[in-house]
């Protein structure tokens, strides 16, 4: 069976005070934790000292949004794979469909932080996602095909310490989820595509479903054969909900 994971994306809200209400009702709940179902949060950077305060313990990691694709070095403003783990990081974000449309991160350069964080013991979840004019235009598979495979072509030892989040782009803060059925149909190409490289891979690797899961959908979408949890934006803010969220996965995998 392949691990599962439900992951909070907080993007760029919250306040020190907000952060340490969420984490702490988090980590409080009553919500039966799962070893098969893991429960990250990526907050923004600068709450990253007080989410490893506040988890360090428990069975909830956190993650960041996004890291450097070089390992240190004159680039002001930006957050080495290093720092992340010395915040006690396992996992990092990377080509979420904001970071390529608002910043002009490219395959590329994705590619590389995604071999950068392997190397420095972070799990790269990397994000991939077409936009509603791709998808009507019939592009959605040739899309996901050139995010993906400059990722694969990493090379299979490390590509396969990656876990792999499909984000419609329309689906993302919209309120518009996929339906079960559109996202299943994608995750399903998306292992077929893998298998084309690395055939046991495809079978073992989480692919995680991300845009506008709420907890009136979690379920129907983690009932799906290849989805392998979500990776939840607006509804992770809000404890209820991301509770809710996790305690579906957790009651579909048992
Ligand atoms: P929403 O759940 O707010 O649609 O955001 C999804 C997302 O971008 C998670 O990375």
């Amino acid at each position: 069976m392949r691990k599962k994971f439900i992951i909070g994306n907080w993007k760029m809200y919250g306040s020190k005070a907000s952060v340490k209400a969420l984490l702490t009702t988090l980590k409080s709940s009553s919500v039966p934790p799962s070893v098969n179902v893991n429960r990250i949060v990526c907050p923004p950077y600068v709450f990253l000292a007080e989410t490893q305060t506040l988890l360090e313990g428990s069975q909830i990691a956190w993650a960041a949004q996004n890291m450097a694709a070089e390992r240190e070095g004159a680039y002001t403003g930006e957050i080495s794979a290093a720092m992340l783990r010395e915040f006690g990081c396992r996992y990092v974000l990377l080509g979420h469909s904001e970071r390529r449309t608002y910043y002009g991160e490219t395959d590329d350069l994705i590619a590389k932080k995604f071999k950068l964080a392997t190397e420095s013991g972070l799990t790269p979840i990397l994000c991939i996602g077409e936009t509603l004019k791709q998808r009507q235009s019939e592009q959605t598979e040739a899309v996901l095909q050139r995010q993906l495979d400059k990722a694969m072509a990493l090379g299979e030892s490390v590509f396969q310490q990656g876990i792999l989040a499909y984000e419609p782009v329309w689906a993302i803060g919209t309120g518009v989820s996929a339906s079960a059925e559109q996202a299943q149909k994608v995750h399903q190409f998306l292992r077929q595509h893998i298998a084309l490289h690395y055939s046991d891979l495809a079978q073992k690797l989480p692919i995680l479903y991300g845009g506008s899961v709420k907890p009136d959908n979690a379920k129907a979408l983690f009932q799906m054969p290849d989805i392998d949890g979500g990776l939840i934006g607006g509804a992770s803010l809000h404890a209820h909900d991301f509770l809710q969220i996790y305690g579906d996965c957790v009651s579909i995998t048992n």
